[in-house]
């Protein structure tokens, strides 16, 4: 199975992070948006970060030889000849069936739709397809460009082939991929979402104050970013989002929203995003304890 051109749906954070990836691997990109200025944005971010890259000496080719291989576009007939399509909208299962089901109409027969969700069942997105065995996902973590793991999802529908292809794929990307079974929030998040809610719960029961409970992480055990400081990064609606997903599935505590997320979500509180979350980002190169948390 030979992949050479590559639709990306969506080109937010995550979209554009996968986009500029695999065009630095070679790979034809045409990314898909609603509108021209989402398209405009997620541009932006990816020339700001292959400037940095070619400043650093860590590509190899010139940002403009790769930036030639990416093509950005509103009409999802431009994606007809795509090999594979990762898509990195909005997590919401209606939105999201509706586009495989728009794919379905352009894509052609032996392309393979992967999903970038991070704790949406796969096989529920897979559900509105013609293509069960070729319905994978790819997801990815943020920072896409920095960070090399990339976890390859199958369901008990996935071809065999269209899974190691989508492994080999993953490493083309010069990624690590690792092979995981389609169970709400896979490896990373399965471990990962219990561990940053035990960091609020531990707040909310005084063990410790957000700087504190940060450096110990950071310092005690040479994490790259404390709980609460990675909490405003991947976004606290993002989070609570993902905690209401595994609730649902497991109907497990550990997995359960603790009521400050809920009430800092509420406030519209979502962390680096909204410029405040459990730090103030105010001056976002000196951030401070929010107050009142
Ligand atoms: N492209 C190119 N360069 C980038 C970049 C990008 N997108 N983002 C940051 N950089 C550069 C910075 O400019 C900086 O360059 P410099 O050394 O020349 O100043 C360098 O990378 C290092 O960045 P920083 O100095 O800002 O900070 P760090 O050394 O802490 O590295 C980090 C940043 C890689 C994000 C690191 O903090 C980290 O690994 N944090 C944890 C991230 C993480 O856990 N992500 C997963 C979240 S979970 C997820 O995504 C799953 C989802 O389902 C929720």
């Amino acid at each position: 199975m030979q992949i050479k051109n590559v639709g990306v749906i969506g080109c937010g954070l995550m979209g554009s992070g996968i986009a500029q990836v695999a065009a630095t691997a070679g790979f034809h990109v045409t990314v898909l948006e609603a509108e021209q200025a989402f398209l405009d944005k997620g541009f932006r971010g990816i020339e700001r970060s292959l400037a940095k890259f070619a400043e650093k000496g860590t590509i190899t080719e010139k940002p403009e030889t790769i930036l030639a291989r990416l093509k950005g576009t509103t009409s999802i007939d431009d994606l007809a000849g795509s090999d594979i399509f990762i898509e990195a909208i909005v997590e919401n299962v209606p939105e999201k069936h509706k586009m495989y089901i728009a794919l379905d109409g352009v894509a052609k027969k032996d392309a393979i739709f992967a999903t970038n969700t991070s704790s949406i069942s796969v096989t529920e997105l897979m559900a509105v397809t013609r293509r069960p065995e070729r319905f994978i996902g790819l997801h990815f973590f943020n920072p896409v460009p920095l960070m090399k793991l990339v976890e390859v999802v199958r369901t008990i529908a996935t071809s065999e082939e269209v899974f190691e292809a989508a492994v080999a794929f993953a490493t083309k990307l010069e990624k690590v991929p690792v092979r995981t079974t389609d169970s709400s929030g896979f490896i990373v998040n399965r471990l990962l979402v219990p561990y940053l809610l035990d960091a609020i719960r531990a707040y909310e029961e005084g063990v410790g104050s957000i700087e504190d409970i940060d450096n110990a992480m950071k310092l005690g055990c040479g994490y790259p970013m404390g709980p609460f400081t990675l909490l405003d990064f991947v976004g606290l609606d993002t989070c609570y989002y993902i905690t209401h997903v595994m609730f649902e599935e497991f109907k497990e505590k550990r997995f359960a929203a603790p009521p400050l997320l809920k009430r800092m979500v509420m406030a519209g509180w979502y962390g680096r995003k909204t410029g405040k979350g459990f730090y103030d980002y105010a001056d976002p190169a000196k951030p401070v304890v929010s107050k009142n948390l």
